[in-house]
């Protein structure tokens, strides 16, 4: 039975040294809980690293706290040494991903060293899963920790479902293609079949990414890869609702409450909850509460900050700076407001306990979460539902991704001291009946989509991803499909083979107008045509000039310029349809003056045809500018009885009248054929398809929607299977 694998750099058991041995503490997180329902099955596994370098640990020791982890958490773990913690998880995660995901550039230090260390380990949790993997497994794996993991998975088991999400942001292209390592990071993402962000704007720089970087076409659902549709979608982390909302009847937390009521700094409380990372805006928000103390005197001595800062990834230098920072900071503030009776800041460089927390979340009157940059921040979804019914403002700056989700909270600019300023007096000044209706709406959205669902939704969409994989794998032409057109073949008596020439038996060159065949595109026409029971037809939107100079001596009969012309093998070509190429004078000089303005992209003059080029350009621009010369070209060809359509990165003008069926009809409607076969690869061909006898064999080149019964990836898969058909 399929069962579920789970992994994350950290697993959800924390392994540590203790006096009397080791001691396994839970994770009762967001993630290990929302995870919980997924985690019933007894086969289910969760990967990690347990917590402790392997290499303080004896064999016999590291034997012990596997078969513990194993037998009563449900867990697997990775062995990761001192150096692996150096190089993978300082180096590479969080002295290169962690500060360029969040938009410090600077703050990067590219080494090669750590990317070697980052393949090796994520190889390493992948011989791990390995040991597991069984081929319908649902393989989830979590954070920027494991990118290269999903396609190493695929690749070694195709039928597991492999789905990702990243936890923190997914940087726009600009920032994303300083990577050295981008590409590769791409494909291993690639490898999954759902990719999950929190936000959209995520998601979006991820599919422009994979375009810009990869060249590969997306409809913002999903990435056309290779041989696979890569599902890409958003879903927002939620956390465990009723945990929050009902914490307030735990008496442990109403103890904390009285506490806090009893030894109360001020009046008022603002909250601030962190780990120290230089992506949270610690600093700023220290001196946005400053500029607030100076422009709001009347506050002084009526409102306390307090600000707890749990420590963080402490070998890393910028983390050590930052702490001297923050500690300087809160010392020059209460240095310079405090009174013998008050003190503004608060100031705790430790983690607090749920109780305590939940204490503080309901006893604060704001909170302040003023990231720089963060993937989520569930802290602002926690005092949200922390709140019930009593009074509390959210201040969230508009980078944390939570921002997008709690449209009611008061929304400020991370790096505006002014800003965070202002917004922390709208907070106090909010009347108290406004933020509790304001908390209310908040609280239906997180309630509905918690951390339960969030799992769930994830599961479900990966589900139905493999599914509508599957869908399209039906109609790749092998195994018995393959055997059985090529038996089709092998006893019809009279065959008619129709091939679309560039996209199809041509791959798309730089210079597509200049794609000649090459000396063993020619012989493979010249066996197909040398059986005497085949007609093959090359069909192109090129002119007859090209075609009889290139294709014309193969033996294939020909069909030019859409369907215009038609030429029997040996024959003269013949003129299908009435042409009025009056209307290309009019048309051609838009066409040109786009290419002009569009780097890379290429005009193209053909017989009876018109078209432009783009894949050589950059692919947003080419989105932009398609949409442009689409409404260009159709209020000048009102007139003209034409069509514009999009092919593979090309948009092409033909008169209306020319058709490839049409003229494909020339063929199978006067002879009675017992085979048709039929490939192509744009929109023209798909109208040929649909056009065909029922019992035409029809070829679709690469992945896509297709009236075709079967796909191909590519020319080259096309050429060997007609090759084996000859
Ligand atoms: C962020 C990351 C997590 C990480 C956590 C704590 O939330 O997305 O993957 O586990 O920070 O960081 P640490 O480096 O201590 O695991």
């Amino acid at each position: 039975m399929a069962k579920t694998i789970i992994v994350s750099n950290r697993m959800s058991t924390s392994v540590s040294r203790s006096e009397q041995g080791f001691t396994f503490t839970p994770s009762v997180g967001g993630l290990a809980t929302g995870l919980s329902s997924l985690r019933k099955e007894k086969s289910s596994l969760w990967i990690g690293w347990s917590g402790l370098p392997s290499d303080t640990l004896t064999q016999d020791e590291r034997n012990s706290i596997a078969t513990t982890l194993r037998s009563d958490h449900k867990c697997v773990p990775v062995d990761l040494s001192t150096e692996d913690l150096e190089k993978f998880y300082y180096g590479f995660c969080n002295n290169i991903v962690w500060p360029l995901f969040h938009y410090f550039p600077t703050y990067v230090t590219y080494d090669d060293e750590y990317w070697e260390s980052y393949r090796e380990v994520n190889e390493r949790f992948f011989e791990r899963i390995k040991q597991f993997l069984e081929p319908e497994d649902i393989v989830w794996v979590h954070d920027y920790q494991l990118m290269l993991l999903p396609a190493m998975i695929k690749e070694h088991e195709p039928q597991a479902r492999v789905g990702y999400f990243l936890h923190i942001p997914f940087p726009s292209y600009e920032v994303f293609r300083l990577l050295p390592w981008r590409q590769e990071l791409l494909r291993g993402l690639l490898g999954a079949d759902l990719v999950g962000f929190h936000t959209y704007d995520y998601a979006r720089h991820f599919l422009s990414s994979t375009r810009r970087l990869l060249g590969y076409d997306h409809d913002l659902a999903s990435v056309r890869y290779e041989n696979r549709m890569v599902r890409v979608d958003v879903f927002p982390m939620g956390i465990d609702y009723e945990r929050y909302a009902n914490s307030i009847n735990l008496p442990a937390v109403r103890e904390q409450i009285a506490q806090i009521d009893a030894d109360r700094p001020a009046e008022r409380i603002i909250l601030s909850v962190d780990r120290l990372d230089y992506t949270k805006g610690i600093p700023q928000r220290l001196r946005a509460y400053e500029r607030f103390l100076e422009r709001n005197p009347h506050y002084s001595g009526k409102v306390s900050m307090i600000m707890i800062v749990a420590p963080s990834r402490t070998a890393v230098p910028q983390y050590q700076e930052l702490r001297r920072e923050v500690d300087e900071l809160v010392s020059v503030i209460n240095g310079r407001f405090s009174t013998i009776a008050w003190t503004p800041i608060h100031y705790f460089y430790r983690t607090f306990p749920f109780e305590q927390l939940c204490a503080l979340y309901s006893e604060a009157d704001v909170l302040l979460v003023t990231a720089l940059r963060d993937g989520m921040n569930l802290i602002a979804k926690e005092f949200i539902a922390a709140k019930g019914d009593t009074p509390g403002v959210i201040v969230v700056s508009e980078t944390a991704g939570v921002a997008r989700e709690l449209s009611e909270a008061i929304i400020v600019n991370a790096s505006s001291v002014e800003d965070i300023a202002h917004g922390l007096a709208t907070a106090l000044d909010m009347p108290a009946a406004e933020q509790v209706e304001r908390n209310g709406r908040m609280q239906e959205r997180l309630r509905r989509y918690d951390i339960h669902y969030w799992a769930t939704d994830f599961i479900e969409k990966l589900e139905s991803a493999v599914e509508h994989q599957q869908t399209y794998l039906s109609k790749r032409l092998a195994g018995s499909t393959r055997r059985s057109v090529a038996n089709a073949y092998a006893t019809a008596e009279r065959r008619l083979i129709l091939l679309d020439y560039d996209g199809t038996l041509l791959p798309y060159m730089d210079r597509p107008d200049r794609a000649v065949p090459d000396a063993d595109l020619r012989r493979l026409i010249v066996k197909l045509t040398a059986n005497r029971n085949n007609d093959v037809v090359l069909i192109s939107s090129r002119g007859r000039e090209f075609m009889t100079e290139h294709l014309g001596e193969l033996g294939a009969g020909m069909i030019a310029s859409h369907g215009v012309w038609t030429r029997r093998a040996g024959e003269e070509w013949e003129q299908l349809v009435p042409v009025e190429p009056d209307w290309k004078s009019e048309l051609a000089p838009i066409m040109q003056l786009h290419a002009d303005r569009t780097p890379g992209s290429r005009f193209e003059d053909k017989e009876y045809g018109l078209a432009w080029h783009y894949q050589g350009s950059e692919p947003d621009l080419a989105f932009i500018r398609v949409s442009e010369l689409r409404d260009a070209l159709l209020s000048v060809s009102a007139n003209h009885n034409v069509t514009i359509f999009e092919g593979n990165r090309v948009l092409e003008v033909k008169s209306a009248l020319a058709s490839k069926s049409q003229a494909a009809a020339t063929w199978h409607e006067h002879t009675d054929y017992d085979f048709i076969l039929a490939a192509g690869d744009d929109q023209t061909d798909e109208e040929l398809f649909a056009s065909l006898p029922e019992r035409a064999h029809s070829i679709r080149i690469g992945l896509g929607m297709t009236n075709a019964s079967y796909f191909l990836e590519n020319p080259g898969e096309l050429r060997s299977f007609m090759g084996e058909l000859a």
